[in-house]
């Protein structure tokens, strides 16, 4: 896809995301001229205008000011089929473009953090740049990385970074931030990640604070609880036959996913307790694809942060959706 952005008309905006599984997601969302798609994970706009580009209207969020910002100037040549929110995704049907009750054609979610938020130091996503430990995606998210670090109890810390970071090392890191912050508190990213690796020493090309930054990003922004509702916001706001795209980069928000839509499209469930199977009344989407699709060669080789993104696709039937 090296081509992509330039062909589209991107080459006057300074590189703020490269879209993964772009061509994927193209063919999965099939967007067709007056489709309403809402992409509840704006970054850069680049998916939004692959939409805008097949003539739909697009509803964008993201609860990152920058983010909305960018992709705003970017995609003002489209006039009013884009409409962008400051907003959570799991709050995506509150969207000032959604008349009360409407359902859309489609729904993306591209989890995670864009380039531009990993690689603006200020921002304190990095522990490769120095900077503030933030790590707030949005003005929404109620703690800083500083306040959880330095404030969060020993059993709460270390249950994000089992949980979260799914880290062999998690009580020790924990023991390590726990003594350090007693004498000094954290303030910055470069700080937290030379304390671990002093600690832990350095063996191989990863970083061993990778996944404690992963974990507390993770906690800061509740990445987990709010792919949990989004999950059923899109659901709820799908026509029938509208699609659900979900790109995932580990294996957390995979299984939540994944879970979430075997779940939904099966048609009868089954419990060891009860005489019989049931018709499972949350049956409201099918699978197309059963299997996560994952990037082709061509793009693995041109983009590297592909290397871990998955894509599942479902499809909304026809049953009306009760909310419980
Ligand atoms: C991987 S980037 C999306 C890139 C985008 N698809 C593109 O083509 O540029 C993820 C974006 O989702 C946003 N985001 C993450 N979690 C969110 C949430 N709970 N609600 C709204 N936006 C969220 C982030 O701020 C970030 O801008």
């Amino acid at each position: 896809m090296a081509g992509r952005e330039e062909e589209q008309g991107t080459a006057p905006f300074p590189p703020y995301h490269r879209p993964v599984l772009p061509d994927e997601v193209d063919f999965w969302m099939d967007a067709k001229p007056d489709d309403l798609i809402i992409d509840g994970t704006l970054g850069g706009g680049g998916h939004s205008e692959m939409f805008l580009r097949k003539s739909a209207t697009v509803l964008g969020v993201d609860r990152d000011p920058q983010a909305i910002e960018y992709a705003a100037d970017r995609l003002r040549p489209f006039g009013t089929s884009f409409r962008p929110f400051l907003a959570n995704y799991s709050e995506m049907r509150q969207h000032p473009g959604l008349a009360d009750g409407q359902l859309v054609d489609g729904v993306l979610l591209d989890l995670g953090v864009s380039s531009h938020q990993i690689d603006t130091a200020e921002r304190g996503f990095s522990f490769q740049k120095d900077g503030p430990l933030d790590m707030r995606m949005g003005p929404d998210a109620a703690l800083s990385a500083e306040q959880f670090v330095n404030e969060a109890s020993e059993d709460e810390l270390l249950r994000v970074l089992r949980d979260f970071g799914e880290d062999p090392q998690a009580r020790r890191i924990c023991r390590i931030i726990v003594d350090r912050r007693k004498k000094k508190p954290f303030a910055r990213t470069g700080d937290l990640a030379s304390c671990i690796e002093q600690a832990l020493g350095r063996h191989g090309r990863i970083h061993p604070a990778t996944r404690t930054f992963q974990a507390i990003r993770m906690r800061v922004n509740q990445e987990l609880d709010m792919l949990t509702k989004a999950l059923v916001e899109a659901t709820a706001c799908l026509k029938p036959n509208g699609r659900l795209l979900v790109i995932t980069f580990h294996s957390l928000e995979d299984k939540i996913a994944k879970h979430f839509f075997q779940h939904h499209a099966k048609p009868m469930i089954d419990d060891p307790t009860w005489p019989a199977p049931r018709e499972n009344p949350e049956y409201y989407l099918t699978l197309p694809v059963r299997k996560a699709i994952g990037p082709g060669q061509k793009e693995l080789s041109t983009n590297p942060r592909s290397r871990s993104a998955k894509l599942r696709v479902a499809m909304r039937n026809n049953r009306p959706f009760v909310t419980s």
